[in-house]
C-alpha cells in the first residue's frame, strides 16, 4: 500500500525558541523509523524546525497554507513561502480548521491542487463526527469530502498525496478508534480512491488514521492492511512517545 508516513501535528504547541532542540531530540529518537517521519509545526516554528532537521531523515510540514499565489491576504501564508523555507509537507482541511477558521471542502481542493503544483505533499484531512456516525452514514460523508478535495486533481498527482482519516470524536478525546473502526473507513477510502481513479494510484496514496493515536494503541492500528501512518497531535509532543509510534510503523 501506499509509504508510510508518521506526521506530527503540533497544533498551536511549543515556542519557536523551543523547536530547534525539540526536533533534534525527534531525530535522535527516531533515528531506526522504516517509515517517513514529519513534523507539522506552527509557521513561527518552521524556520527553526527545518534548521534543525536539515541533512536528517526528518522533514518538516506546515499546518495550514493559502491557495493563492500571493497578494492582499492580511495573516496568511503562500506554499512558495513554504518551499522557500524548506518546507516539505502542508496539512489540510483538518477539522479543527473546519470548524474554526471557515475551511470548506473547496478551499481544501484549492489548497491541495496549489500544494501539488508546488511540489509540497497535501495532508488531505477527513473525518466523521459522532452523530454522523451514529447515524451510519460515515463513508457517504467522507466519500463527499474525498470527491471534493480530489476534484481535478489527475491521478499522477492524487498519487503524491497524503489522506488522513481523522474521526472527529477521536480528537484530543482519548478515546481512540478501534483497529477496526479505522481498518473499515481507511479501507473504504481505498475503494473509493480506485473508483475515482486506478488500482495503482489507490495503492500508493498513504493514508493515515489520526485521532488519539499514541505510544499504546499505535502498534495494533498500523498493523491494518489500509492504514499507512498517522497523523499524530499529543503524542507528537514527547519525541518519546512519537518515537514508538513511528518504530511501529513498517
Ligand atoms: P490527537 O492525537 O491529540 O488526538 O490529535 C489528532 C489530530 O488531530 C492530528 O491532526
Amino acid at each position: 500500500m501506499g509509504k508510510y508516513v508518521i506526521a506530527g501535528n503540533w497544533k498551536m504547541n511549543k515556542l519557536p525558541s523551543e523547536t530547534y532542540d525539540y526536533v533534534k531530540e525527534v531525530i535522535e529518537a527516531t533515528k531506526g523509523a522504516e517509515c517517513e517521519v514529519v513534523c507539522c509545526t506552527p509557521y513561527v516554528c518552521l524556520s527553526e524546525a527545518v534548521r534543525a532537521a536539515e541533512g536528517s531523515h526528518v522533514k518538516i510540514g506546515a499546518e495550514n497554507l493559502h491557495f493563492e499565489d500571493k497578494g492582499a491576504f492580511t495573516g496568511e501564508v503562500s506554499a512558495d513561502m513554504l518551499v522557500d523555507l524548506g518546507v516539505k509537507y502542508v496539512i489540510m482541511g483538518h477539522s479543527e480548521r473546519r470548524e474554526y477558521n471557515n475551511e470548506t471542502d473547496e478551499t481544501v481542493n484549492l489548497k491541495a491542487k496549489k500544494a501539488l503544483e508546488k511540489g509540497l505533499v497535501p495532508i488531505v484531512c477527513c473525518g466523521e463526527s459522532l452523530e454522523q456516525r451514529e447515524a451510519g452514514i460515515t463513508m457517504d460523508w467522507i466519500a463527499i469530502q474525498i470527491k471534493k478535495a480530489f476534484a481535478g486533481i489527475c491521478a499522477c498527482d492524487a498519487k503524491k498525496a497524503v489522506i488522513a482519516y481523522e474521526p472527529i470524536w477521536a480528537i484530543g478525546t482519548g478515546k481512540t478508534a478501534t483497529d477496526e473502526q479505522a481498518e473499515e473507513v481507511c479501507a473504504g477510502i481505498r475503494a473509493l480512491l480506485v473508483d475515482l481513479y486506478d488500482e495503482e494510484t489507490a495503492k500508493a496514496i498513504t493514508i493515515q488514521y489520526g485521532g488519539s493515536m499514541n505510544a499504546k494503541n499505535a502498534a495494533g492500528l498500523l498493523a491494518k492492511p489500509n492504514i499507512d501512518g498517522g497523523l499524530i497531535g499529543g503524542a507528537s509532543l514527547v519525541a518519546a512517545d512519537f518515537a514508538v509510534i513511528t518504530s511501529a510503523a513498517k
